[in-house]
């Protein structure tokens, strides 16, 4: 079992965390050994209890996800929709997109979920009516953009997730300069002062930005 939170954990904290997840169903246990074998960057299983615990939480009717690979965060967020709700899911990998319908069908989620097919800078401008949780996992030099142009979609007290904030612990590495890790800690900054979101960034995984967006009066 991969533990990605190593860099961020002790290795033994993030093992001894490891060990007390449940195993995950047929459909999620196939995703992550789908992941592992084909190298599909994937949210940690942690991440996925998480996303799926806040969206029942906030009782989530629609949920906007960036980043839909094969469908393993998809899957707990569809999960946790309340009765009726919608997952949109953008992506621009066809292949991906399939092999997640074809989980969502064998999960017996796939008439909740919509799926985008196309840069999301491309498809958000799309997308219309409001939702209760937005969930970010594409490119992270774009994260700042996915956040202005979804926000205004996203109702007062809903919920922003963003992963790989943290980026294996580099991002606090005064020294390490790329473009992925600048345009994070950019997002961080923006996200963690922006006036519309109560933010803070949780140390799991990879790191979550989890904000909520504020009454505007
Ligand atoms: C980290 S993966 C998403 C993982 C997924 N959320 C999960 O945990 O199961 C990022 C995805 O972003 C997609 N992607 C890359 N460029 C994109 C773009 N411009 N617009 C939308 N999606 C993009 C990739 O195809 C990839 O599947």
């Amino acid at each position: 079992m991969k533990i990605a939170a190593d860099a961020i954990l002790r290795s033994e904290q993030a093992a001894y965390l490891d060990g007390l997840l449940s195993p995950r169903d047929a459909v999620a246990s196939d995703l992550e050994a789908d992941a592992a074998q084909h190298d599909v960057p994937i949210v940690d299983p942690e991440i996925g209890r998480f996303l799926e615990q806040t969206a029942i939480a906030i009782g989530a009717r629609r949920i906007l996800e960036v980043g839909t690979a094969t469908g393993y965060s998809g899957l707990h967020l569809a999960r946790g929709l309340a009765a009726g709700g919608e997952l949109v899911s953008i992506d621009v990998d066809p292949a991906r997109q399939a092999t997640a319908m074809q989980h969502f069908e064998q999960a017996g989620v796939a008439d909740r979920v919509t799926l985008l097919l196309g840069p999301a800078l491309e498809q958000l401008p799309t997308v219309t009516g409001s939702f209760d949780l937005i969930f970010l996992d594409a490119i992270k030099t774009e994260y700042r953009q996915y956040l202005d142009l979804a926000l205004p979609l996203l109702r007062t007290g809903g919920v922003v997730i963003a992963d790989n904030v943290l980026s294996g612990g580099k991002i606090a590495l005064a020294d390490e300069h790329n473009e992925t890790l600048d345009a994070i800690r950019d997002f961080n900054t923006y996200a963690m002062s922006h006036p519309q979101l109560l933010a803070v960034i949780l140390p799991f995984g990879d790191g979550l930005l989890y904000a909520v967006k504020r009454d505007p009066s």
